[in-house]
């Protein structure tokens, strides 16, 4: 007999993004005529900057001299990138982190996930609701929840509504949690955290000694300037918190993949027994046992993201993303949908036509426009009613389908 991790067992059959694919194929498959525009999964579709190409292109051709070729790489990150890293993306923003405090990976995904392999089992665990559902998943997967309800709610899970009530703003819990995701900019609703309310969170979590689990994956999107970029930009931070970062969105890095993860040295979790251990090493341990580093052209491609040229070409592509952004949100506030978001992020947050549910607003833009978005439920019970589009994607298909959502509404 073999037994497998019943804790599968709890979650529903597909991963939110699969799903919508799953359905979206059987459109397809049914009316092959459509032109369906996908505004569904943040993926982006504009090409790779040049200077990572280049970057890219001159590191596969280190690898085909036997002087310059490279074998396993430092688990942690190649040095040059881990410096370029904590220069550019902390230190110039006033934010102490150290070059050994970065740990290089293959997505913030996968280390979102990978890092409750560091934590015990017993921690009370708080996320927004909506979420990125990757956080209550890897909880799930982990043992971390009891069953789910019929709204999509884990029992176990210390769930913070964000909704319009509360300007989607997440009350501190009113009990004492262990661990906090945190996702600014916002995946799904694309609404930013101000400086105070970092603040707050920080605060909370020291006088508690709690974790915050900080995913700044869309950071590269925030245009206003009084908007923190990362948590380590609050004093006393580096004592409570994890960062996750990704080139993903930053660099158009979804297929190349190359992300990290910073945990400050001073950083510490308690033992069963009472006493204070610190994270860094464990994490350090669970990375060099479980993981052999990303490749070296990729990583010669992240670190080329920092040259002059590089921040250049990134802010351009960015910006025209955000334009896309600006059109739609535009757009849908004329024909009088209300929407959130999309101003300091590449996601659009809607309340749905006629209060419909999340999946039939799903439905209809699908069938009726052809256009595929993201049902707000997919990301917890507060996200029904509510639905996400994308701003990845090309300026044509961004006006076709302002287009087609003049035809509906
Ligand atoms: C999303 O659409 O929410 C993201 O692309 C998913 C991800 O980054 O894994």
């Amino acid at each position: 007999m073999t037994y497998i991790n019943d804790n599968y067992l709890k979650l529903p059959a597909g991963y939110l993004f699969p799903e919508i694919g799953r359905r979206v194929k059987k459109f397809c498959e049914d009316n092959p005529s459509a032109k369906v525009i996908r505004l569904g999964i943040g993926d982006v579709t504009e090409p790779l900057a040049p200077a990572v190409i280049q970057a890219m292109h001159s590191a596969v051709d280190e690898l085909a001299v036997r002087s310059s070729f490279r074998g396993y790489g430092p688990e942690q990150g190649y040095d040059f990138l881990r410096e370029a890293i904590a220069r550019h993306d902390f230190q110039a923003r006033g934010a102490e982190v150290g070059a050994d405090e970065i740990f290089v990976s293959d997505g913030s995904k996968c280390d979102a996930g990978n890092i409750l392999d560091i934590f015990g089992d017993n921690n009370v665990i708080a996320v927004l609701d909506p979420v990125y559902p990757v956080y209550v998943d890897t909880n799930v997967m982990a043992g971390h929840t009891g069953p789910v309800d019929a709204s999509g709610r884990y029992s176990g899970l210390v769930y913070l509504p964000v909704t319009a009530d509360n300007d989607f703003v997440p009350e501190l819990p009113r009990q004492r949690v262990d661990l906090i995701y945190l996702c600014y900019p916002n995946n799904p609703t694309g609404v930013v955290a101000t400086r105070e309310m970092l603040k707050r969170w920080v605060e909370y979590a020291g006088q508690n000694g709690s974790i915050i689990l900080f995913d700044a994956a869309y950071e590269a999107y925030i245009t206003d300037s009084s908007i923190p970029h990362s948590i380590y930009e609050i004093d006393g931070a580096r004592e409570v918190a994890i960062e996750f970062r990704s080139f993903s969105k930053t660099a158009g890095f979804t297929g190349v993949r190359c992300a990290f993860t910073v945990i400050p040295k001073g950083l510490k979790g308690n033992t069963r027994d009472g006493r204070q251990v610190a994270i860094h090493p464990m994490w350090n341990r669970r990375h060099s046992t479980k993981f052999n580093g990303v490749s070296y052209p990729v990583q010669r491609g992240a670190a080329a993201i920092y040259s002059p040229e590089g921040k250049q070409q990134l802010r351009e592509t960015i910006e025209f993303y955000l334009a896309n952004a600006r059109l739609m949100r535009e757009a849908l506030m004329k024909l009088g949908i209300q929407v959130y978001g999309g101003v300091n992020a590449p996601y659009l947050w809607l309340k749905t036509l006629g209060n419909l549910s999340s999946w039939e607003f799903f439905d209809k833009l699908l069938h009726e426009a052809h256009l595929v978005g993201t049902p707000g439920s997919g990301f917890g019970a507060c996200g029904e009613g509510y639905f996400r589009l994308s701003a990845f994607n090309s300026r044509a298909n961004i006006e076709e389908a302002v287009k087609r959502f003049e035809r509906i509404v």
